[in-house]
């Protein structure tokens, strides 16, 4: 869609506004509003004013100069210039913004003026008035501020003309005052927008902040925080809902955990329940399956001594490579199932034989690095650490495609690390989610026992998988 400059000059403008805080908001707002409103108004007022005291600047100075007009009739009749201009200095006197007034005959020449030496240049002529105008008015700067002349002719002009100047000083300083009050007016406006809009801000912002800071809390999983309810307003009622709602998640939250614990406990028991089924029947399969295939092994071997037979011979020979088999598959059953060295020698012994029969089996080399010290692991950590590095192993020979594995157990201060690497294919997320329940069952079991499971792996180095699992320290075993 293509913008238009005014869309694109509003979008900034947005951006600009949109990036300062409430704060500068709402003092911007006041400030620009007191200020527009202020300046508005001096101006309206100063034009009102001034055209107001111009209209009656000039009519008073056109009753002066008419006073004038007809006071002087009688002294230029009888041509007594000294009453004259005693007559315009008196007009003067009486009239502090009169600056000047001064008398001509019909011709145009000056009979009396109130300038002390000489009559300005030009001042003459510059407002002549027609005999049969009633005055004439012109506006002109004097150098010293802007004058009003004001011609009115003497008996209709047959006696000349009276002019007097007016100066607009008073006005100016009117106006001037007028501007000041204003000013000052809107500074008082100001500070008082300025104090309601602080307030205002205090007001509007304080449960803001007790939101913001509660919302957070939230965010982090804790839902024990709850805001106060200042006052009976639409900020209140989002206080009010604001609560509920952490209220509610609390409760969730705490029959998530209830559930939680629930299932935690459940799956405990289910695999503590497998292990001890596991155990029995590898035990049952070690002490009398086992036994009574060796015993008939004896027994086939015992036939070669009590007859001569030699095709019996050959078939008891049979009989017991097969009896044989069947006694290693046994004794590989049970150690899947449960190997006897995990319960009686404890986890290096069972490790490492693991990693031996899965080499032997699967025709990969395979190394086991296993420090544990002398002390035994608690028996839930050693079984879940035996599983989860079998379920491993199962995995790279399924799955890795490995020239090497490697296995290292490994007891620190107060946790328990396991290593799994080989230099295979390794696997991506997408791998995992099409994957069933050995990784996810491996992370369990760590997680289960408060450790946690990390896999990492490339296409170039292969997959290694971290787990660590956290238990009680060895009384008077350094850091
Ligand atoms: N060491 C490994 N190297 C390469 N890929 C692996 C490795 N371990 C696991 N994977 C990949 O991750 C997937 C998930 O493994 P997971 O053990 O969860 O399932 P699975 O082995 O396919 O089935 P099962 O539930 O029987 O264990 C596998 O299908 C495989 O693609
Ligand atoms: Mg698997």
């Amino acid at each position: 869609m293509i913008k238009t400059y005014s869309e694109k000059l509003l979008a900034r403008i947005w951006v600009i506004i949109g990036a300062v805080s409430v704060r500068v908001k709402i003092m911007g707002i006041v400030i620009i509003g007191t200020l527009m409103l202020s300046v508005t108004l001096a101006l309206q007022m100063r034009e009102l004013v001034t055209s107001l005291m111009e209209q009656q600047l000039e009519s008073r100075g056109i009753s002066i100069t008419r006073d004038l007009a007809a006071r002087a009739t009688d002294d230029i009749l009888v041509n007594d210039l000294y009453s004259l201009r005693q007559l315009l200095l008196e007009t003067q006197a009486n009239n502090p913004d009169v600056v000047y007034a001064f008398v001509l005959d019909p011709k145009g020449n000056i009979l009396a003026h109130t300038f002390g030496e000489g009559f300005p240049a030009g001042l003459q002529n510059a407002n002549p008035v027609e005999t049969n105008q009633h005055h004439r008015t012109l506006l002109f700067d004097s150098g010293q501020g802007l004058v009003w002349d004001i011609g009115v002719p003497i008996f209709d002009g047959h006696a000349g003309t009276a002019r007097v100047g007016l100066s607009e000083s008073v006005i100016t300083k009117n106006v001037l005052m007028l501007t000041s009050q204003v000013l000052i007016t809107t500074v008082v406006v100001l500070a008082i927008g300025l104090a309601a809009a602080a307030f205002l801000i205090f007001v509007l912002s304080r449960p803001i902040t007790e939101l913001v800071v509660a919302t957070r809390a939230v965010a982090k999983g804790d839902f024990a925080p709850r805001v106060r309810r200042w006052a009976d307003d639409e900020i209140g009622e989002l206080a009010d809902a604001f609560n509920t709602m952490t209220a509610e998640l609390a409760h969730s939250d705490e029959i998530r955990r209830e559930r939680e614990d629930l299932r935690r406990q459940l799956l405990q028991g289910v695999i503590a329940t497998q292990e001890d089924e596991r155990r029995r029947i590898a035990r049952e399969l070690h002490d009398s399956t086992a036994q009574n295939l060796t015993s008939l092994m004896v027994g086939l071997k015992n036939l070669n001594t009590l007859c001569d037979n030699s095709q019996l011979h050959v078939q008891a020979q049979d009989l017991r490579a097969i009896t044989g088999q069947v006694l290693d598959d046994v004794h590989n059953i049970a150690f899947q199932l449960r190997p006897t060295a995990l319960d009686d020698l404890g986890l290096p012994a069972a490790i490492e034989r693991l990693v031996h029969e899965w080499q032997k089996r699967h025709q990969i080399p395979a190394d086991s690095v296993v420090h544990l010290g002398d002390q035994r692991l608690p028996e839930n950590v050693e079984t879940a650490l035996f599983r989860i590095i079998q379920e491993a192993l199962t995995n790279v020979a399924r799955h890795a495609e490995a020239r090497n594995v490697s296995v290292l157990v490994e007891r620190r201060a107060n946790e328990v690390v396991a290593v799994v690497e080989d230099d295979g294919k390794g696997l991506e997320l997408a791998d995992l989610a099409r994957g069933r329940l050995g990784v996810a069952g491996m992370r369990e079991r760590a997680e289960l026992l408060g450790g946690k499971m990390t896999i990492e792996s490339s296409t170039s180095s292969g997959t290694s998988l971290f787990i660590q699992i956290p238990i009680p320290r060895i009384e008077g075993e350094s850091v």
